[in-house]
């Protein structure tokens, strides 16, 4: 708890030194246990300077990501949080622990995976321990949301998080991805599991990759893919990131069932390509069609020879012209 304690005080004023005796004084801890505190934070990875006779400074740019933190930011203390050092992917990590094992609302979070998953049977790149990944199980009272648009209320909700996080205009690829300025920033793969005999959903996993802090990117995909700090020249304190998509995240997947409506016009809004030629892969065959938005399915609409035609995610994918 001690360690919490110094967290919080020392992360309130970050970048600025916090004496010993202010934060045993505070605490009503003794000098030596601020002290074993401070080496506990170290061994997480915390960049904390001791500056002579004076005391503590977190640094602006530590950046390490933990348990404490997420909840330091967090408004909605209703979640477990796993941190993991690595994993091959968080998806598959709840999903192999089964539902039963892990309760309503938990987040893993690993520092990087060696098999991040995509949609489409695709790899995400999250080796770097710069970015965030993370999965949500949600696996009570689903009935409150509708599962066909829970993609969508995901998706919507990252673009815009990012949006206001690190100021950029964000776009959604139909229908997981989020772009900006042409490249991708980040992925979302949201998975589930039915009951067979009765037809109802089980639980189901949202899993978000984000390219946080990644300074570069394999060469394989450094053309069209980029982080938030590429873009806005400026690091991002993960922790923070992770807890304003929690917080936001319930009332998105809420909309799904209240206002799905004013969910898929704000998701119609931020779609890439929209009223553009895009040329739609499905399996061996590709054609070509102008984007004209989703139905209240969350399947994409696409005009093709003057018709409105509606296509399934789990289908296939889009590219522009
Ligand atoms: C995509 O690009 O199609 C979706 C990418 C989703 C990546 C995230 S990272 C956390 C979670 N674990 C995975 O293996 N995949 C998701």
């Amino acid at each position: 708890m001690s360690k919490h304690d110094i967290l919080r005080i020392l992360e309130q004023n970050r970048g600025e030194v916090i004496s010993g005796i202010t934060l045993s004084d505070e605490l009503g801890l003794s000098r030596n246990s601020i002290w074993k505190g401070i080496n506990a934070l170290r061994e997480e990875g915390y960049l904390i300077e001791s500056v002579k006779n004076k005391g503590y400074r977190l640094l602006h740019e530590s950046d390490s990501l933990s348990e404490s933190e997420i909840k330091l930011y967090l408004k909605n203390k209703d979640f477990s949080i796993i941190i993991k050092d690595e994993l091959p992917s968080t998806n598959t990590y709840l999903k192999e622990n089964k539902s039963t094992d892990f309760k309503n609302n938990t987040l893993v979070v690993a520092k990087s995976q060696t098999s991040g998953r995509g949609r489409l049977g695709k790899n995400f790149y999250s080796e770097d321990k710069s970015g965030i990944y993370m999965s949500l199980l949600k696996k009570e009272d689903l009935g409150q949301y509708d599962i066909s648009l829970i993609t969508i209320a995901a998706a919507l909700c990252i673009s815009e998080v990012l949006n206001s996080i690190a100021g950029i205009e964000t776009r959604i690829k139909w229908v997981n991805d989020i772009y900006s300025q042409g490249k991708k920033l980040s992925g979302i793969l949201t998975e589930g599991s039915m009951e067979f005999e009765t037809g109802n959903l089980e639980y189901f996993i949202i899993g978000i990759g984000i390219n946080v802090n990644t300074e570069s990117f394999p060469e394989e995909i450094k053309d069209i893919a980029s982080s938030l700090s590429l873009m806005t020249k400026r690091k991002y304190i993960r922790n923070e990131i992770v807890a304003r998509i929690l917080d936001s995240l319930e009332g998105y997947l809420l909309m799904t069932k209240t206002s799905p409506s004013t969910l898929i016009e704000s998701y119609r809004k931020k779609m890439l390509y929209l009223d553009q030629e895009i040329v739609v892969s499905r399996g061996n065959e590709t054609f070509n069609g102008i984007l004209r938005g989703i139905n209240e399915q969350g399947h994409l609409i696409i005009e093709r020879e003057g018709k409105l035609i509606t296509q399934n995610s789990g289908e296939i994918s889009i590219r522009k012209i």
